[in-house]
């Protein structure tokens, strides 16, 4: 059973107001609009990815996906890992493969408002060749077979229409590429409307995702949409934030569910 919010104009008026929402963020110069442990551990696993890749024999360059990026908040954590040289991410060995392993990977990242100016951007991509695109997932035609890796963090799945997004996603990805992708715990919705504080444009968006049930409580749940989508879920887990985002919440903790897939053969 599809838990996507249906194709109607109330879902393109709710896409246009998380569109002002996240670009009126981004101007304001935030650079992540997410939980700090969520990215950073997305972060550890493109890197523990990036490794991996490399140590195939006569592997070709990595071509990496990050879908709903914002201003590129997942790289600019690989990118402080890179830069201060930390090794808590992989044994030293690993890190001197990561660090081997810079202009032989390419990240491509997608986002409908982020589109970064910072000097900080600039300098990161540059050197982790940052190609960002600002565009709708749900229109845009994401190359195709390109991607070795695909990720999200607490992006796709809030989109509106997520199942053209994420078909869009499957195409772009090579046959063995793998899928990692933070979705929103339903919980969080509620949340935010407890915590109140928003624009009325806002809070009708954040009921509408909440009332129309668009985050999911269950892994079971996941698996399956997933499923008939097309991907085959070999990992999923609950996240769970432990330092509190006074932001989004003042009760209980953030929570997101962590997806890995591939394309399945059917
Ligand atoms: C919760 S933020 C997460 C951003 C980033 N991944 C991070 O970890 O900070 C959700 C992102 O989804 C983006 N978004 C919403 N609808 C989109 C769409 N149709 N196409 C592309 N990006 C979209 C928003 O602009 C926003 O940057």
């Amino acid at each position: 059973m599809s838990q996507n919010i249906d194709n109607s104009s109330q879902s393109g008026n709710i896409q246009e107001t998380i569109k002002d929402l996240y670009v009126s963020r981004y101007e304001a110069g935030a650079t992540e609009e997410s939980p700090e442990e969520s990215r950073t551990e997305m972060a550890a696993n493109v890197i523990t990815k990036i490794i991996a890749h490399f140590d195939q024999q006569d592997a070709e360059d990595m071509y990496i996906a990050d879908l709903a990026a914002g201003p590129a908040s997942v790289e600019r954590e690989i990118f402080k890992v890179i830069q201060k040289g930390e090794i808590r991410y992989a044994s030293e060995a690993d890190f001197n493969k990561l660090y081997a392993a810079i202009g032989r990977v390419h990240f491509y990242t997608y986002d409908i408002a982020g589109d970064p100016k910072d000097p900080q951007f600039m300098d990161m991509a540059q050197i982790l060749d940052i190609n960002h695109t600002v565009g709708d997932l749900t229109t845009c035609e994401l190359p195709a077979q390109q991607f070795d890796l695909v990720i999200s963090n607490l992006g796709v799945d809030l989109i509106p229409e997520r199942d053209l997004a994420l078909r869009n996603a499957l195409q772009s990805a090579k046959p063995d590429a793998e899928f990692i992708f933070h979705f929103h715990h339903r919980q969080i919705a509620k949340n935010i409307i407890e915590q109140g504080g928003m624009t009325n444009d806002c809070m009708d968006a954040m009921n509408y995702i909440n009332e129309s049930n668009h985050y999911f409580s269950d892994i079971e749940s996941i698996r399956v949409y997933l499923q008939n989508l097309g991907f085959d879920v070999h990992f999923l887990f609950v996240g769970v934030e432990t330092v509190e985002d006074p932001r989004v919440h003042n009760g209980p903790l953030d929570r997101w569910w962590i997806i890995k897939a591939k394309k399945s053969l059917r």
